[in-house]
């Protein structure tokens, strides 16, 4: 164990060279109520840092997140700006966690004011900073409940078996980040997440829109599983992520006690997807968000004889049921006055169910609350499902059901 003034501390750090040797730096125990230092005005203060090297656009930017309460707020610096703050930030914390490729170095201030120091093997792998040249990923760096939910390492890492989820949320962030507009200001932000299952998608709501934009957030997840429910409320608490909830039930019974602006929806199975966009539609939320899956409903029925070189063979024709059903999904929203894109969600190697429909309602049109039989929305719907020999649908029922379309649904 060595002992060191604050003058040598900081001189060991530019002939150790160990910001380039640099894996990962924790600063804990605030010393004084300090919010971010580069902060105008710090909210809460910072209980914690964590700096690491990370590729922005090919260049070499140093990432530190600072934990203040619950939120978790980042700033990417450069080299010399990180210089130039590291003396303040030594003074700040009164311990550090040093990891580089070479060693570790475990640094504590004494009462006498002189730095203790301790040297140990290096713990860490210096991480390929790889994955963030591919793309500017909206959660990257140690993310607590990537981290706590096993996608990925201390040091930022995602492990190999967890790409392709993590690809999935991030991909699903950027959608969330272009309908931001879409949504009022001054208000908790209300969103539901229809089938969240495990959640990745609900936490990384959670963790982009409040911790890493600091935007107030009410989050429901719901799924059917009660046991995934209660694991994932766990997870929120002991990440103490308040404004995120889950509760156990099903989609088309779920009461909401204010309307969500923004309805999601990642690979909720089969008619799921359909009673999530029903719930959307009679709460008249200005976004939903809907990756369907497993699109069975029409399966059986498709009856169409020009279409039989499609529909005699399992593969083209279950492919057909799939673009049927989110064909005409993409119709009934259009009914209701929604304006609907549907656009690949990512790339098929990572998911083969990788279409996104998106709606939105037009803020300057009158939101349509219900619709009748005879609107010309409604009958592209039905013209449309009849060439396919399809008869009244799981969405049909969810929408008479709940007094969203008027008069008898025939089918020819
Ligand atoms: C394929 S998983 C997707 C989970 C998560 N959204 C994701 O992408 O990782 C589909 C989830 O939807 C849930 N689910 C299916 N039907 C549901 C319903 N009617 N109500 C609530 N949850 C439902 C299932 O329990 C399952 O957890």
């Amino acid at each position: 164990m060595k002992r060191l003034s604050f003058e040598a501390l900081k001189e060991m750090f530019h002939t150790e060279r160990l910001l380039e040797r640099l894996i990962l730096a924790v600063a804990s125990v605030r010393d004084s109520q300090v919010g971010p230092l580069w902060c105008d005005k710090p909210i809460v203060p910072c209980n914690a840092v964590r700096i690491r090297p990370v590729l922005i656009k090919e260049t070499l930017r140093y990432q530190g997140e600072y934990r203040c309460g619950t939120q978790s707020l980042h700033r990417n610096y450069e080299k010399k700006e990180l210089e130039a703050e590291l003396p303040l930030l030594l003074k700040a914390y009164q311990e550090w966690h040093i990891y580089t490729d070479l060693f570790d170095l475990e640094i504590k201030r004494l009462a006498s004011q002189e730095y203790s120091l301790r040297q140990t093997p290096a713990s860490k792998k210096k991480p390929s900073l790889m994955h963030n040249r591919e793309k500017n990923y909206r959660l990257s760096g140690p993310i607590p409940f990537l981290i706590h939910l096993g996608l990925m390492d201390e040091t930022g890492n995602v492990f190999p078996r967890a790409m392709d989820k993590y690809k999935q949320i991030n991909k699903y962030l950027e959608f969330i980040d272009a309908v931001l507009p879409s949504f009022p200001e001054g208000e908790p932000l209300r969103i539901v997440d229809f089938g969240c299952g495990k959640a990745y998608l609900t936490f990384g709501l959670y963790h982009y829109l409040h911790n890493q934009m600091g935007r107030s957030v009410s989050i429901t997840g719901l799924d059917l599983k009660e046991e995934v429910i209660r694991f994932c409320n766990q997870v929120a608490r002991d990440l103490r992520m308040e404004g995120l909830s889950f509760k156990q039930g099903d989609i088309a019974r779920y009461m909401a006690e204010e309307p969500p602006h923004l309805v999601v929806s990642l690979h909720a199975c089969d008619t799921a997807t359909d009673a999530a966009l029903a719930q959307a539609l009679q709460w008249q939320s200005p976004v939903i968000l809907a990756v369907p899956c497993c699109q069975h409903e029409l399966l059986d029925q498709l009856r169409a004889p020009a279409m039989d070189p499609i529909l005699r063979y399992g593969v083209t024709r279950e492919k057909q049921a799939t673009l049927v059903t989110d064909a005409s999904r993409a119709l009934m929203l259009r009914a209701f006055g929604y304006t609907v894109d549907m656009v690949e969600f990512i790339p098929l190697e990572h998911t083969p169910k990788n279409v996104l429909i998106r709606a939105y309602r037009d803020p300057h049109k009158k939101p349509r609350s219900t619709i009748t039989i005879d609107d010309p929305g409604y009958r592209a719907y039905r013209d449309f499902l009849d060439t396919w020999g399809v008869g009244k649908t799981f969405l049909e029922g969810e929408l008479s059901r709940r007094g969203l379309v008027g008069g008898p649904i025939s089918i020819r």
